[in-house]
């Protein structure tokens, strides 16, 4: 199935690796002119989410910051992933994932030496030319630069997460939110990682999208008034024991599986999410990290994952406590006061993160909504996030057609939906076509049409013809 979706999304432009002209880089794609609105659709749909339902403010910072930023953050130090080479051809690997793919076990081992130590045990060669590997050393995943010329010019680092340029505004923002807690800020925008051998497709890219919200909260405040609205959707749930179950989010916070009922609450915001993207709900569940996985600002993640049937598990989303780490981090490098007096207590606010992927969601929804009917091929996207609304076609490129055609299209284009032409080809030909990008609807201009006004309305996904009067027809489309 993934050759076949790879060829449809390539060819149709939906999203393809970047730089083919010289020979293509591991890590970049790009999104063609269907995926980018495809893509955009998804990013909307979370800000309804979190924007529109969840009351939260959008922020939009630089991608690249100078080193202090993440000095005290601690990716400088921290943010890294132990790899090795082999000694005869030079192809690097992520150490974990070598001894995972050699072993065909989860590496329990996070250290440098417990991982040379497994590398020897089980005399692991490099899978490309079988030369020996060198020793497990840890590699920071930041790309580096400098801002601006000559000897004065300063260290930075283009942004491995967008978390911490919206904690940076903190203290405007406790201004704005008219200093009262809690509230909640997102940010939907690039991150950049220099991944060590990005093999996945657009899974592991070195530049990549994210939306990511801090929920700015008292230290004892990580609970959500909207758990109800959640509390009974069932999922499949993994502790950080590795222990398995089938629960409801109720039972997962009673029985203290997920401790946090914030983290629940937004475990649940996240599956409603997904399953509005289109993404099969029965391929995700609920993973807790354990403790040697979890990262170093984090003292519990809870990650939805999805089980693709290309690439095995992929995680679509973090949600983690992050406590106080980050402003804290922040107060002591920049001296600058983090603390707030709120209802008679002076503390650093907490934060609790829900830290979405936008590309991995998107390939999810792209493998979730494939379809095969014979020779037909076709993507069931929800209409919502189908790259168009509809396409408007005349029947025949004659007598008059055409020009209504064009009609209709421009009065569906004046209310401001995303809708297409096409006159080229049989009739059969264009709905193909329309179907190999998830167009929803066809909207087709016949000798009828001329007649009493009214058009063929055609769905994609049953293949139904309906007829409907052309002054109905937005109102047929945006259903
Ligand atoms: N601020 C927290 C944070 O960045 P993360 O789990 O490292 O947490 C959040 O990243 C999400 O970003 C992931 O769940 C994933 O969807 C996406 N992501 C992370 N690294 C990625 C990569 N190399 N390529 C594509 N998406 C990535």
């Amino acid at each position: 199935m993934h050759k076949q979706i790879l060829d449809v999304s390539k060819r149709r432009g939906i999203m393809y690796p970047s730089f083919e002209i010289y020979g293509g880089v591991g890590g970049f794609y790009d999104y063609g002119p269907i995926g980018s609105r495809i893509k955009k659709n998804i990013e909307d749909l979370v800000r309804r989410y979190y924007i529109i339902e969840e009351g939260c403010f959008e922020v939009e910072c630089p991608t690249l910051s100078p080193e202090a930023v993440w000095v005290a953050s601690g990716h400088v130090s921290s943010f890294s992933d132990l790899m090795t080479e082999c000694l005869k051809c030079g192809e690097p690997y992520r150490a974990d994932h070598l001894i995972e793919e050699h072993t065909g076990k989860s590496c329990e081992a996070s250290d440098m030496s417990a991982m040379d130590e497994l590398v020897k045990e089980y005399k692991i060669k490099c899978p490309k030319c079988g030369g020996g590997l060198d020793r497990v050393y840890s590699y920071n995943l930041m790309f580096q630069t400098f801002i601006g010329p000559g000897k004065n010019k300063e260290v930075a680092y283009l942004r491995p997460e967008t978390a911490q340029t919206t904690y940076l505004g903190f203290r405007r923002l406790w201004e704005i939110a008219r200093k009262k807690l809690p509230f909640g800020v997102i940010q939907i925008g690039r991150s950049f990682r220099n991944e060590i051998s990005p093999r996945q497709g657009m899974i592991r890219l070195r530049e990549f999208n994210q939306a990511e919200i801090q929920f700015f909260v008292e230290p004892d405040g990580k609970y959500s008034p909207r758990f109800d609205t959640v509390s009974a959707i069932k999922a499949k749930v993994i502790d950080k024991e590795g222990r398995e179950s089938s629960l409801t989010l109720k039972e997962a916070v009673e029985k203290g599986i997920v401790k946090l009922q914030m983290i629940a609450y937004f475990l649940g915001r996240s599956l409603q999410l997904f399953k509005e993207m289109g993404i099969n709900p029965e391929a995700l569940r609920l993973r807790q990290h354990k403790d040697e996985e979890r990262a170093f600002y984090s003292t519990d993640t809870w990650d939805i994952e999805y089980m693709s049937s290309v690439f095995g598990k992929i995680e679509l989303v973090g949600v983690s406590d992050r406590t106080d780490y980050d402003l804290s981090a922040h107060m002591k490098l920049s001296k600058q006061d983090m603390t707030v007096n709120y209802e008679g207590r002076k503390f650093i606010p907490h934060v609790v993160e829900v830290a979405y992927g936008i590309d991995r969601p998107f390939y999810c929804v792209i493998e979730s909504c494939y379809r095969e009917e014979g020779d037909r091929v076709f993507f069931s996207f929800p209409e919502d996030i189908a790259p168009y609304k509809a396409g408007v076609f005349p029947l025949v490129g004659k007598d008059g057609l055409p020009e209504k055609a064009q009609q209709v299209f421009d009065l569906l284009k004046k209310e401001g939906l995303y809708v297409f032409y096409d006159e080229g080809g049989s009739i059969g030909k264009r709905y193909a076509r329309a179907d190999e990008v998830g167009v929803p609807i066809c909207v087709t201009i016949d000798y009828e049409t001329l007649e009493d006004d009214t058009v063929t309305l055609r769905d994609r996904d049953t293949k139904k013809q309906d007829r409907v009067k052309i002054d109905g027809l937005c109102k047929a489309i945006v259903r």
